[in-house]
Protein backbone atom coordinates (compact mmCIF):
# COMPACT_ATOMS: atom_id res chain seq x y z
CA UNK A 1 0.00 0.00 0.00
CA UNK A 2 0.76 3.54 -0.76
CA UNK A 3 2.26 5.74 1.75
CA UNK A 4 -0.37 8.45 2.68
CA UNK A 5 0.23 11.92 3.54
CA UNK A 6 -2.88 14.35 4.69
CA UNK A 7 -1.82 17.89 4.35
CA UNK A 8 -4.57 20.14 6.69
CA UNK A 9 -5.16 23.48 4.81
CA UNK A 10 -5.58 23.97 0.93
CA UNK A 11 -3.96 27.62 0.92
CA UNK A 12 -1.16 28.35 -0.35
CA UNK A 13 1.10 26.73 1.93
CA UNK A 14 -0.74 23.92 1.69
CA UNK A 15 -1.14 23.80 -2.11
CA UNK A 16 2.23 24.16 -2.31
CA UNK A 17 3.18 21.46 -0.26
CA UNK A 18 1.30 18.65 -2.62
CA UNK A 19 2.46 19.98 -5.22
CA UNK A 20 5.92 19.66 -3.73
CA UNK A 21 4.99 15.91 -2.37
CA UNK A 22 3.30 14.66 -5.32
CA UNK A 23 6.27 15.58 -7.35
CA UNK A 24 8.62 13.52 -4.98
CA UNK A 25 6.45 10.70 -5.91
CA UNK A 26 6.51 8.57 -2.74
CA UNK A 27 3.07 8.85 -1.41
CA UNK A 28 -0.69 9.41 -2.00
CA UNK A 29 -1.60 13.08 -0.99
CA UNK A 30 -5.20 14.25 0.33
CA UNK A 31 -5.82 17.71 1.37
CA UNK A 32 -8.32 19.24 3.46
CA UNK A 33 -10.10 22.33 4.08
CA UNK A 34 -13.25 23.45 5.25
CA UNK A 35 -13.78 25.47 2.17
CA UNK A 36 -15.89 23.58 0.17
CA UNK A 37 -14.50 22.76 -3.60
CA UNK A 38 -10.97 24.25 -2.75
CA UNK A 39 -9.09 21.53 -1.68
CA UNK A 40 -11.04 19.28 -4.62
CA UNK A 41 -10.24 21.28 -7.52
CA UNK A 42 -6.40 21.68 -6.53
CA UNK A 43 -6.25 18.34 -6.14
CA UNK A 44 -8.07 17.66 -9.28
CA UNK A 45 -6.01 20.24 -10.54
CA UNK A 46 -2.82 18.91 -9.28
CA UNK A 47 -3.87 15.61 -10.27
CA UNK A 48 -3.80 16.68 -14.15
CA UNK A 49 -0.28 18.09 -14.30
CA UNK A 50 1.27 14.44 -13.45
CA UNK A 51 1.38 13.53 -16.91
CA UNK A 52 3.48 16.04 -18.01
CA UNK A 53 5.20 16.80 -14.48
CA UNK A 54 5.92 12.34 -14.24
CA UNK A 55 4.42 11.84 -11.41
CA UNK A 56 1.66 9.23 -10.49
CA UNK A 57 1.11 10.24 -7.26
CA UNK A 58 -2.66 9.87 -5.84
CA UNK A 59 -3.73 13.38 -5.12
CA UNK A 60 -7.17 13.93 -3.50
CA UNK A 61 -9.67 16.95 -1.67
CA UNK A 62 -11.87 16.49 1.01
CA UNK A 63 -13.48 18.92 3.39
CA UNK A 64 -13.96 15.73 5.64
CA UNK A 65 -11.59 15.08 8.44
CA UNK A 66 -12.34 11.45 8.55
CA UNK A 67 -10.74 10.79 4.99
CA UNK A 68 -7.16 11.18 7.15
CA UNK A 69 -7.19 7.79 7.82
CA UNK A 70 -4.76 6.34 7.88
CA UNK A 71 -2.09 8.82 7.34
CA UNK A 72 0.96 8.60 8.06
CA UNK A 73 2.15 11.94 8.46
CA UNK A 74 0.36 14.62 8.96
CA UNK A 75 1.14 18.45 7.49
CA UNK A 76 -0.81 20.87 9.63
CA UNK A 77 -0.30 24.32 7.59
CA UNK A 78 -3.91 25.63 7.82
CA UNK A 79 -4.38 28.71 9.70
CA UNK A 80 -4.20 32.60 9.09
CA UNK A 81 -1.06 34.34 7.83
CA UNK A 82 0.51 37.72 8.79
CA UNK A 83 -0.20 41.07 6.92
CA UNK A 84 2.08 43.37 7.11
CA UNK A 85 2.54 44.64 10.61
CA UNK A 86 1.61 41.65 12.14
CA UNK A 87 4.17 39.37 14.17
CA UNK A 88 3.30 35.82 14.15
CA UNK A 89 2.27 35.84 17.61
CA UNK A 90 -0.46 38.09 16.63
CA UNK A 91 -2.19 34.90 14.93
CA UNK A 92 -1.78 33.08 18.41
CA UNK A 93 -5.67 32.97 19.71
CA UNK A 94 -7.24 32.13 15.95
CA UNK A 95 -4.74 29.66 15.22
CA UNK A 96 -5.06 27.58 18.33
CA UNK A 97 -8.59 26.98 17.94
CA UNK A 98 -7.81 25.96 14.18
CA UNK A 99 -4.75 23.69 15.23
CA UNK A 100 -6.63 22.36 18.58
CA UNK A 101 -9.69 21.26 16.34
CA UNK A 102 -7.28 19.49 13.71
CA UNK A 103 -5.56 17.81 16.33
CA UNK A 104 -8.59 16.59 17.80
CA UNK A 105 -9.26 15.06 14.28
CA UNK A 106 -5.73 13.75 14.20
CA UNK A 107 -6.23 12.31 17.21
CA UNK A 108 -9.25 9.96 16.00
CA UNK A 109 -8.24 9.44 12.67
CA UNK A 110 -4.81 9.15 12.44
CA UNK A 111 -3.68 8.21 16.06
CA UNK A 112 -0.10 6.65 14.42
CA UNK A 113 0.79 9.29 12.36
CA UNK A 114 3.44 11.98 12.79
CA UNK A 115 2.82 15.46 12.78
CA UNK A 116 4.51 18.36 11.09
CA UNK A 117 3.63 21.60 12.43
CA UNK A 118 3.43 24.80 9.66
CA UNK A 119 1.30 26.82 11.33
CA UNK A 120 2.08 29.92 12.60
CA UNK A 121 3.22 30.98 15.62
CA UNK A 122 5.40 27.89 14.87
CA UNK A 123 6.88 26.75 18.15
CA UNK A 124 3.54 27.87 19.77
CA UNK A 125 1.58 25.56 17.23
CA UNK A 126 3.77 22.32 17.55
CA UNK A 127 3.67 22.47 21.16
CA UNK A 128 -0.13 22.85 20.83
CA UNK A 129 -0.48 20.36 18.31
CA UNK A 130 1.60 17.91 21.12
CA UNK A 131 -0.59 18.97 24.01
CA UNK A 132 -4.13 18.06 22.48
CA UNK A 133 -2.70 14.76 20.35
CA UNK A 134 -1.42 13.44 23.50
CA UNK A 135 1.39 11.54 21.08
CA UNK A 136 4.18 11.11 22.11
CA UNK A 137 7.16 14.44 21.17
CA UNK A 138 9.55 12.26 18.70
CA UNK A 139 6.40 11.86 16.45
CA UNK A 140 5.22 15.78 16.96
CA UNK A 141 7.74 18.45 15.40
CA UNK A 142 7.74 22.04 13.54
CA UNK A 143 9.11 23.39 10.52
CA UNK A 144 10.75 26.32 10.36
CA UNK A 145 14.44 25.66 11.51
CA UNK A 146 15.05 24.27 7.86
CA UNK A 147 13.05 27.42 6.45
CA UNK A 148 15.02 30.11 8.61
CA UNK A 149 18.51 27.85 7.39
CA UNK A 150 17.32 28.03 3.96
CA UNK A 151 16.88 32.03 4.10
CA UNK A 152 20.23 32.19 5.82
CA UNK A 153 22.25 30.10 3.28
CA UNK A 154 19.98 32.16 -0.19
CA UNK A 155 21.20 35.50 1.31
CA UNK A 156 25.02 34.35 1.97
CA UNK A 157 25.02 32.45 -1.28
CA UNK A 158 23.72 36.04 -2.89
CA UNK A 159 25.99 37.83 -1.03
CA UNK A 160 28.88 35.76 -2.42
CA UNK A 161 27.51 35.16 -5.88
CA UNK A 162 28.33 30.97 -5.10
CA UNK A 163 25.88 28.39 -5.27
CA UNK A 164 23.41 28.81 -2.89
CA UNK A 165 23.81 24.07 -2.63
CA UNK A 166 27.75 24.62 -1.48
CA UNK A 167 26.46 27.06 1.47
CA UNK A 168 25.72 25.41 5.08
CA UNK A 169 23.81 27.02 8.16
CA UNK A 170 21.81 26.48 10.71
CA UNK A 171 19.18 28.79 12.39
CA UNK A 172 17.96 27.92 15.78
CA UNK A 173 15.55 29.45 18.13
CA UNK A 174 11.77 30.41 17.86
CA UNK A 175 10.45 31.01 14.38
CA UNK A 176 10.04 34.90 14.78
CA UNK A 177 11.75 38.02 16.31
CA UNK A 178 14.46 35.83 18.42
CA UNK A 179 15.61 33.32 16.05
CA UNK A 180 19.45 32.61 16.25
CA UNK A 181 21.44 32.20 13.21
CA UNK A 182 24.43 30.97 14.06
CA UNK A 183 27.61 32.36 11.46
CA UNK A 184 29.73 30.46 13.56
CA UNK A 185 28.50 26.83 12.39
CA UNK A 186 28.21 28.30 8.80
CA UNK A 187 30.37 27.70 5.97
CA UNK A 188 30.81 27.78 2.22
CA UNK A 189 32.20 24.89 0.76
CA UNK A 190 33.78 23.91 3.79
CA UNK A 191 35.29 27.54 4.44
CA UNK A 192 33.54 29.06 7.78
CA UNK A 193 31.93 32.15 6.69
CA UNK A 194 33.83 34.75 8.92
CA UNK A 195 37.24 34.26 6.42
CA UNK A 196 34.80 35.27 3.47
CA UNK A 197 32.29 38.05 4.15
CA UNK A 198 32.98 40.74 6.92
CA UNK A 199 31.60 41.17 10.79
CA UNK A 200 29.23 43.52 9.83
CA UNK A 201 27.55 42.10 6.71
CA UNK A 202 27.27 38.95 8.71
CA UNK A 203 25.06 40.86 11.12
CA UNK A 204 23.04 42.49 8.64
CA UNK A 205 22.65 39.03 6.22
CA UNK A 206 21.50 37.64 10.38
CA UNK A 207 19.24 39.94 10.96
CA UNK A 208 17.81 39.56 7.06
CA UNK A 209 17.19 36.15 7.57
CA UNK A 210 15.33 37.34 11.32
CA UNK A 211 13.29 39.11 9.12
CA UNK A 212 12.96 36.52 6.22
CA UNK A 213 9.21 36.07 6.44
CA UNK A 214 8.40 39.81 7.14
CA UNK A 215 10.08 40.81 4.36
CA UNK A 216 7.88 38.90 1.93
CA UNK A 217 4.85 39.69 3.99
CA UNK A 218 5.58 43.72 3.17
CA UNK A 219 6.30 42.79 -0.80
CA UNK A 220 3.06 40.31 -1.07
CA UNK A 221 0.88 42.50 1.43
CA UNK A 222 -2.18 40.31 1.48
CA UNK A 223 -0.29 37.34 3.17
CA UNK A 224 3.00 35.81 4.14
CA UNK A 225 5.59 33.57 1.95
CA UNK A 226 4.56 29.90 0.99
CA UNK A 227 7.24 28.07 -1.55
CA UNK A 228 9.77 27.99 0.70
CA UNK A 229 7.71 27.42 3.59
CA UNK A 230 6.49 24.47 1.82
CA UNK A 231 9.40 23.51 0.14
CA UNK A 232 11.28 22.78 3.54
CA UNK A 233 8.27 21.23 4.71
CA UNK A 234 8.11 18.23 2.05
CA UNK A 235 12.66 18.34 2.70
CA UNK A 236 11.59 17.01 6.59
CA UNK A 237 8.70 14.73 5.30
CA UNK A 238 11.55 12.92 3.02
CA UNK A 239 13.60 12.57 5.68
CA UNK A 240 10.84 10.82 7.56
CA UNK A 241 9.47 8.78 5.23
CA UNK A 242 13.41 8.08 3.60
CA UNK A 243 14.73 7.47 7.17
CA UNK A 244 17.31 9.58 6.14
CA UNK A 245 18.68 10.67 9.28
CA UNK A 246 18.86 14.31 8.12
CA UNK A 247 20.39 16.74 10.75
CA UNK A 248 18.03 19.73 10.29
CA UNK A 249 16.66 22.30 12.34
CA UNK A 250 13.35 21.54 13.64
CA UNK A 251 10.91 22.63 16.81
CA UNK A 252 11.32 19.44 19.08
CA UNK A 253 10.40 19.64 22.61
CA UNK A 254 13.60 20.20 24.58
CA UNK A 255 13.83 18.27 28.22
CA UNK A 256 17.02 19.92 29.63
CA UNK A 257 18.97 20.47 26.29
CA UNK A 258 20.17 24.08 26.08
CA UNK A 259 19.55 24.47 29.77
CA UNK A 260 15.88 24.38 28.49
CA UNK A 261 12.64 21.99 29.16
CA UNK A 262 9.21 22.00 28.40
CA UNK A 263 9.19 24.04 25.54
CA UNK A 264 8.94 23.24 21.64
CA UNK A 265 11.91 25.21 19.93
CA UNK A 266 14.38 25.75 17.04
CA UNK A 267 17.60 23.00 17.74
CA UNK A 268 19.26 20.45 15.48
CA UNK A 269 17.08 17.44 15.62
CA UNK A 270 18.17 13.74 13.34
CA UNK A 271 14.74 13.52 11.36
CA UNK A 272 14.78 9.52 10.34
CA UNK A 273 11.27 6.79 10.43
CA UNK A 274 11.47 7.30 14.15
CA UNK A 275 10.70 10.97 13.78
CA UNK A 276 12.62 13.01 15.89
CA UNK A 277 15.48 10.67 16.74
CA UNK A 278 18.14 12.61 18.66
CA UNK A 279 17.96 16.24 19.77
CA UNK A 280 21.89 17.88 19.11
CA UNK A 281 23.40 19.80 21.73
CA UNK A 282 25.87 21.83 19.88
CA UNK A 283 28.64 23.68 21.78
CA UNK A 284 27.21 27.34 21.98
CA UNK A 285 29.05 30.29 23.07
CA UNK A 286 27.98 32.38 25.78
CA UNK A 287 26.21 34.68 23.21
CA UNK A 288 24.35 32.15 21.21
CA UNK A 289 23.18 30.00 24.20
CA UNK A 290 21.79 33.19 25.73
CA UNK A 291 20.12 34.31 22.50
CA UNK A 292 18.58 30.93 22.77
CA UNK A 293 17.41 30.81 25.92
CA UNK A 294 15.47 33.97 25.97
CA UNK A 295 14.32 33.17 22.72
CA UNK A 296 12.60 29.93 24.49
CA UNK A 297 11.54 32.30 27.47
CA UNK A 298 10.00 34.61 25.27
CA UNK A 299 7.60 32.09 23.67
CA UNK A 300 7.27 30.21 27.59
CA UNK A 301 5.68 33.36 28.31
CA UNK A 302 3.67 33.36 24.96
CA UNK A 303 2.42 30.03 26.28
CA UNK A 304 0.56 31.36 29.04
CA UNK A 305 -2.06 32.61 27.00
CA UNK A 306 -2.62 29.37 25.94
CA UNK A 307 -3.13 28.43 30.09
CA UNK A 308 -0.49 26.04 29.63
C1 LIG B 1 7.46 32.65 7.04
O1 LIG B 1 8.41 32.90 7.77
C2 LIG B 1 5.07 31.96 6.86
O2 LIG B 1 6.22 31.97 8.92
C3 LIG B 1 6.35 31.80 7.57
O3 LIG B 1 7.42 33.04 5.87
Amino acid sequence: MNKKIAVIGAGNVGASCALYLAEANFADIVMIDIAEGIPQGKALDLTQAGPVRGYNSRVTGSNDYADIKGADIVVMTAGLARKPGMTREDLLIKNAEIVGMAAENIKKYAPNAFVLVVSNPLDLMTFHMFKVTGFPTHKVFGQAGVLDSIRFRTFIAMELGVAVTDVQAMVLGGHGDTMVPLPRYTTVGGVPIAELIPKERIDAICARTADGGGEIVRLLKTGSAFYAPAAASVDMVKSVFSDEKRVLAASAMLTGQYGIKDIYIGVPVVLGAKGVENILELKLDKNELDALQKSAATYKEHLQVLKY
